[in-house]
Order: C-alpha cells, then structure tokens, then sequence
C-alpha cells in the first residue's frame, strides 16, 4: 500500500467533515448543507463505506484530500501532510514541501511578533500611550485582549532584534513583511511598525498571517495604516479582519456584519454585535466573499461610503449575490461608521443592523432619491444605474421581484423593463445564470443512475429485473457498460450478492461505483419487500424509456424510407415500430 493509501485509510472522511459541517445520517449515507454553496436542503453527502463525498447541487465531490484542498485551499501536498500529521503516518518520501516549510517558519515568526507586541502593549511603560489611545476611543481592556492587540515601540529595530534573540536566520526574518530593507543593503533591516497599535490579521481559524498598524500620532505624516508586506501567507484580499472571533456568532446567526475597519470590528463587539468582520477599506475580493459564504447565507453591509455609487462595492454585492448570499445594508443614520455608531448609542446600532433592508431595495431607492422618476431624464439615469445591477440578480424569483419593483417606480410597463434587464444580460455576456453560480441546476441523479444505486443497495440479486434491462436501454455509455460488466460477472460466477459483484468488478469501474454509491436510497427501501417494488418500477420506467427512444430513433429511418418509397423497408420498420409499441404498452400496464 503506497502511504497515500495508508493515511487515507487510517482517517475518516465522516469524522474530518463533520468537522466542518454537521451531518445527519441519511439512509446508508450521511447528508448535509453543502459548505460550497449556499443552500436551504442538504445535497450534500458523504458515503461512509466509501469514503467519498459529492454535492448533488453544486457537482463538487471528491475524497478526504480533495474535501480539503477545497474547504482550506489547500494543494495536495498540505492536504497530506495535514492528514498523515493527524493519522501518525511518517511520510517517507514527501520530505515537507518547501511552501509548507516556509509557511511554518513565517506562522511561527508571527506568532513571536504578536507575543512581543502584545507584551509592550499591556506590560511595558513604552505601551502607556497606546493604552491611553485605546481608551480614549472607548476600547476595553478585554476586547483589545480578545484580538491580541499589540503596540510596536516608536524605535527601528525592536523587532528585529527580538528575532535576532530567538535565533531565527535573518533570511526567514527577511521574509515575514515585518522588516523592510535599507536600500543597497539585502542584510540590514529596519522594523517595518513604529510607534503604531498593532492588529493580527488572522485566519479563520485564528493563526495569524500578518498585521496591520495604525498611528497612534494623528498629525503624523505616514499613512494611517499599514500592513505586513505580501508574504506567502499573506494576501491582504484573502483574509478578513475579526474572522476568528467572529466566527462561532456569524455561524450561529447565519449572518455576517460587514465592516470597513478595525475599530469598527472592536466597537461593533462592545456594543453586543460580535458576528462582525472587516475588509479593512477596501473592496470585497472573491476570497473574502467565499468565506463569508461557507459560513452564513446573510451578509450585512455596514460601510460609511456610499455603497449605491461606488463600483467597487457593487462588485462585492455581485460577487455575494453569486454564493448565494442574501446581502443587505443597514443605515447608520447621521453615524460617520460603525465605530462611532456603536460607540454613542450601542442599542441603536444593533437595532440598525436588525433594520437592515435588502441590498436592491436599497439601490432603487437611493436611485430614486437622487433622480427624478417622473421625468424622462430621471428614468434615464434611474434605468442607467439599476438595470446592469439587476441583471446580474442570479436568482431568478428575486430578479423578476425587483424588475416588477423598478417597474412600479418608473410607472413603466414590467415587460419592458424585463427586456431591458434582458438586453444587459444580453450585453454582459452569458448572463446571471451561466458558469457564474457554478451550474446551480445542472447535476441531478438521472432515473439510470438511480436505478444503478438501487440495484446496489438491495441484498440480492433479483433476475427478474436483471434480465428486464438490457444495457443497451441505457442511454449513458458509462451506465451502459457498467451494466453489462455486473450482467457478466452475475451470468459467469453466478454472484448472488451486488456486494460481492462491486468486489470483483474491475478498478476502472470505481469512481463509478463511488458515484453510485453517493446517491441517496430512501431508508424505507432496506425493507427488502419496497425495496423490490421501487427497484421493479424504476427498471420499469428505464425500459419505457428506451423503448420510446428506439421507438423514434427507427421513426425517423422510416420517415426516409418513405421518401425514398422503399416499401419493403417501410414494412420492416412498421412492423418494427408495432412490435416496441406492444411492448410498452405491456409494461405500462403492469
Ligand atoms: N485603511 C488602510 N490603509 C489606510 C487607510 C485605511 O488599510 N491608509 C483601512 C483600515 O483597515 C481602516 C479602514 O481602511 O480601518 C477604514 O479606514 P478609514 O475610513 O480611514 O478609517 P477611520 O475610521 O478614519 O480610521 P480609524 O477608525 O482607525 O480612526
Ligand atoms: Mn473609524
């Protein structure tokens, strides 16, 4: 057994995922709401036996490593790595992959900084300032402490020196986006945070990936706030501010307040709003908007810009609205932020957030506060700005509701304005419904491979209804030729057990066989008797349906025939026709 193998079979799928997501027995499997895509019924289901998983609403699927090269963005080698680590497999030949080395180095490197910096901040004379900052703009002690705040001292190689102490090489340092080079010299550093209060951008799961730092000496010529540097850990569109204390409330909740910055985020927890994150100023990346996905399916949006004319928002909302997302926006009323908001009147902002109304309520309405309706040129420009939006609504019961909604404002025919949201469609390409809400509708089991899932669920081997279906009345080459290998084996070596069939039956067939084997049986159908009567209509159904496809298949031979006025063919295939018609007919009278 080669080790990817043996750390497969030493972990188990059920147990990993359920991590991740509750599952609840279904039948032989377990199902659940899937964590790639936002939805109201579990398609989502894992088969223990097999140790695969797939989606049937989203067509995602895969084993333990894909699950979570998927839900970690991880690539193979981590994934293994992670599992052989929890497994206590010693993976002989998979020395740690330089990228997993390096991530380790920086992660430890930024958990030394935080410690360093949170010292300073709550211990040290040096932090007074900054502890006076925080207090002033109405920070507690315990909240600054719950996101391990920190202060860098106003000096240019604490830090540095601080690495240089705990012995890590000047080449690991250089990396961490801590230290900044001095020009003409790829050996010395400077500390890149001075005099600055200090933020831990964290992951989800709270390891810190960098920092941002903000002046504490508001007539300071620096920018107010800075980051870590792009490290290989650090992409400051990937993460957002608060997500790991965040989390367990935006999961709870099933919604996600979202801010602009940190002290928004510190705030907006004092005030009893603790399921609250920040993209830290700027606009939601696709990253951010995946994450906030997996975790709850509403999403507040709580910015001082204005959201209505700014594109970089809308792309946010669109980015949301694509996961599935139900986005809205609370008003904040004469507040400059969150922060401030929060601050004066803490009931009142969560009241707001409570308030908050629908995204596309919001923008018809700002729309219509700005241009005048009952004129030619406000219908304009109302038109102008709402219809690409609404174009882009992936839902197609909440598209048509604010296309009548727009309709009602501008006193305009809803047909028309359907066709124009359509022409945008038209003109954005594709539309709101192609590739971008990864094929909501497409993957549905086929009454085939229900029927093949069936078959491999019952204890015995009815002749019966194996000798019914013939393979050539599947449609599907895979279901076709999966068939006739079970027939084979069933016919040679007289297997009396679908359990014992899927033993014997080539490797080639097992992602099939995986596939199968995901698709939900009904619990009912253990009862041997049911069992037998669902697997005899399917097997039914699947005949009356090949027959009717052979049946227009020599329709359309004889519609040439005619024409070519061969009667002895017309013949043959009239009475051919007759024969597949009787035979329906019989089956459909069972
Ligand atoms: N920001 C940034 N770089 C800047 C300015 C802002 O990364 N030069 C980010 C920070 O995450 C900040 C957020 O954008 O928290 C919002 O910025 P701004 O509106 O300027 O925040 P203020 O409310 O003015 O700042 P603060 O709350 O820190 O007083
Ligand atoms: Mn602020």
């Amino acid at each position: 057994m080669d080790q990817v193998e043996e750390v497969k079979s030493k972990v188990d799928l059920v147990e990993v995922i359920s991590s991740y997501l509750p599952l609840k027995k279904m039948g032989r499997n377990l199902g659940g709401l899937c964590p790639f895509h936002s939805e109201k019924t579990p398609s989502f289901m894992v088969s223990p036996e097999r140790q695969v998983w797939k989606c049937f609403g989203c067509a995602e699927g895969g084993d333990v490593f894909t699950f979570l090269e998927k839900i970690e963005g991880w690539d193979f080698r981590e994934a293994l790595e992670e599992l052989a680590k929890r497994a206590g497999v010693k993976l002989k030949f998979f020395e740690p992959t330089d990228k997993s080395q390096i991530r380790e180095k920086l992660i430890e490197i930024n958990k030394l900084t935080v410690k360093l910096y949170s010292h300073l901040l709550n211990n040290h004379p040096a932090g007074e300032r900054a502890r006076k900052y925080l207090t002033g703009r109405g920070i507690k002690k315990e909240t600054w402490e719950k996101f391990r705040l920190g202060y860098s001292p106003d000096s240019w190689d604490t830090l540095f020196n601080f690495f240089v102490k705990h012995k890590i090489p000047v080449s690991d340092v250089a990396m961490s986006g801590l230290v900044v080079a001095r020009s003409g010299n790829d050996r010395s550093f400077y500390d890149r945070f001075r005099d600055r209060l200090v933020f831990p951008l964290a992951d989800s799961r709270g390891t810190v990936m960098g920092f941002s730092g903000r002046v504490l000496d508001s007539t300071a010529k620096e920018a107010k706030y800075v980051n870590t540097s792009e490290t290989p850990i650090f992409q400051k569109g990937a993460l957002l501010f608060g997500l790991d204390i965040g989390r367990s409330a935006i999961r709870d909740k099933n919604e996600a307040v979202l801010v602009e910055g940190e002290f928004d985020v510190l705030s907006s927890h004092q005030a009893g709003v603790e399921n609250v994150v920040a993209s830290k100023g700027t606009a939601l990346t696709d990253k951010q908007a995946a994450m906030l996905s997996r975790l709850a399916e509403n999403v507040v949006l709580c910015f001082d810009t204005d959201i209505a004319g700014d594109s970089a928002s809308r792309r946010g909302i669109e980015l949301l609205d694509m996961a599935g997302v139900t986005v809205r926006v609370a008003d904040l009323g004469s507040a400059k932020d969150p922060d401030e908001f929060a601050q004066k009147d803490p009931k009142g902002f969560g009241a707001a957030i409570s308030k908050a109304s629908n995204i596309y309520d919001y923008l018809i309405d700002s729309a219509v506060e700005r241009f005048d309706p009952a004129t030619a040129d406000g219908q304009k420009k109302i038109g102008r700005e709402i219809l690409p939006i609404l174009s882009k609504i992936s839902d197609d019961l909440v598209r048509a509701h604010y296309i009548e909604k727009l309709a009602r404002v501008l006193g305009l025919d809803v047909g028309l304005v359907a066709q124009a949201v359509e022409k945008k469609t038209a003109d954005l390409g594709g539309g709101p419904t192609a590739s971008a809400n990864g094929g909501l509708h497409g993957v549905n089991t086929t009454m085939e491979d229900y029927f093949l899932a069936l078959f491999l669920a019952g204890d015995k081997v009815v002749s019966r209804i194996v000798e019914m279906i013939d393979p050539s009345d599947f449609s599907g080459e895979a279901q076709r030729l999966f068939w006739k290998a079970v027939r084979d084996i069933i016919k040679h070596s007289k297997s009396n057990s679908p359990a014992k069939i899927v033993h014997v039956l080539p490797k080639d067939f097992n992602d099939f066989v995986d596939q199968l084997y995901l698709i939900n049986i009904s619990p009912a159908f253990s009862e041997k008797e049911l069992w037998g009567q669902e697997a005899f209509k399917t097997a039914r159904e699947i005949k009356i349906t090949s027959l009717r496809r052979q049946q227009m298949a020599i329709a359309v031979s004889l519609e040439e025939a005619q024409k070519k006025a061969d009667s002895k063919e017309v013949g043959r295939l009239t009475k051919k026709i007759d024969e597949l018609l009787k035979q329906r007919s019989e089956l459909e009278q069972i």
